[in-house]
């Protein structure tokens, strides 16, 4: 049993978090203004018994509902389309963004086109492109996390892959924000552990490059402290006993809090992760536990100082190195591959993944100018184990 509290938050949504709170689905459904939902999620969690249960809840409440789950784990423009066209059939008046980031983002994006009639791409994160939507044609949002990682339930924006140029996009708008989110650490017990300790591992780097961007932003600053906090007592507990609820709750609010803290910026970390995960279909939180040493190293000159801080509140003698030796140590008993061998990722393309990584939109964000052959450098010391 858990000794976790069930406690609502406000910030930076109305947060239910708690052991069985999934129950509560109906009621927030409700709260949200909806009385006929479409259910977003991929195809793997639609035939589990966790999304059954939620829609036989959902209809004994005399709501009703459908589920859509044509959604691809990297979540493509037709996806989208696809979900929206289901929106308007059965005349919905929501979304419930159930799932991991692949069914919150997809979630998200069906909510926030289905009253939209410029194209997808207009609404792209870049300058002020967000105020060319209609604010009134957003569907309002409840999100159901399954993972412990992407923190999007938490977030403002969506990833779609364009299908035409194979190129990920981020599309944003402050209304994508879910109106509601059930935060039940139950609901990622059945998680793989391969799985759980590459979300977790996300949320560590979400948490890792915040704190490590040089931008102001003192909030964003303590949330990322205690999400590394979170993570570093929590993963191995995890990855140890999948069924420790506590531990998994803790990893749940970690998961929220790196997606609140990156609002200050990412870094190196994912804009190498990025192309590769593009290129090779890796997973985005393995390969983010893998570059991260490696980025670390070539950041040092610009960190250290703060890592001071960051190694006293976390309790780790000997400063930045020994913020680094614990990472490797964390990735090393979870069984974190330490090379991009271990993720089957070769040099054969290590031009065309540095040429991506410094256009990421993430790259503005690492505390070293991010250059073409900063990047190679990385790279090729990820892909021979030299930290
Ligand atoms: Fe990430």
């Amino acid at each position: 049993m858990s000794s976790l509290p069930n406690v609502n938050w406000s910030y930076p949504t109305s947060v239910r978090f708690g052991v069985g709170r999934i129950k509560e689905l109906p009621a927030a459904v409700q709260a949200a203004g909806m009385s006929n939902p479409l259910l977003v999620t991929d195809p793997g969690l639609a035939g589990l018994p966790m999304v059954a249960d939620a829609v036989a809840s959902l209809k004994a409440a005399g709501l009703g509902v459908e589920v859509f789950s044509n959604v691809k784990p990297n979540p493509i423009d037709a996806n989208i389309e696809a979900g929206v066209a289901a929106y308007k059939m059965g005349k919905h008046d929501g979304v419930i963004a159930f799932g991991g980031g692949s069914g919150l983002d997809a979630g998200k994006l069906i909510a926030f086109m289905s009253g939209q009639t410029r194209p997808i791409w207009d609404f792209e994160d870049i300058g002020d492109w967000w105020t060319r939507a209609d604010p009134a044609g957003i569907a309002p949002i409840v999100a159901v996390p399954t993972t412990a990682g992407t923190g999007s339930e938490v977030g403002r924006a969506g990833v779609v892959t364009n299908s035409a140029t194979h190129t990920k996009k981020v599309i944003f708008h402050p209304k994508m924000l879910p109106a509601i989110v059930i935060c039940d650490p139950e609901l990622t017990a059945g998680m793989p552990k391969m799985i759980t300790v590459g979300t977790g591992m996300d949320a560590l780097a979400h948490c890792l490059e915040a704190y490590s961007s040089p931008f102001y932003h003192p909030m964003s600053q303590g949330i990322a402290l205690e999400g590394m906090r979170l993570v570093f007592e929590n993963l191995p507990k995890v990855a140890a006993n999948g069924s420790d609820l506590e531990a998994r709750g803790h990893l749940m609010s970690a998961a929220a809090m790196g997606a609140v803290a990156f609002q200050k910026g990412l870094g190196a970390i994912h804009s190498l992760s990025h192309p590769v995960g593009a290129l090779y279909d890796t997973h985005h939180g393995m390969t983010n536990a893998v570059f991260m040493p490696y980025v670390l190293q070539f950041n040092k000159p610009a960190i250290e100082a703060k890592f001071e801080r960051l190694a006293g509140f976390l309790g780790f003698q000997g400063g930045y190195q020994g913020v680094l030796d614990a990472i490797l140590k964390l990735r090393e008993d979870l069984g974190v591959p330490h090379t991009l061998a271990g993720l089957n990722v070769d040099g054969e393309k290590r031009d065309l993944i540095a040429e991506m990584a410094i256009v990421d939109p993430t790259a503005g964000g690492n505390p070293v100018e991010l250059t073409k052959d900063g990047a190679l450098e990385i790279f090729d010391k990820a892909l021979a184990g030299t930290v």
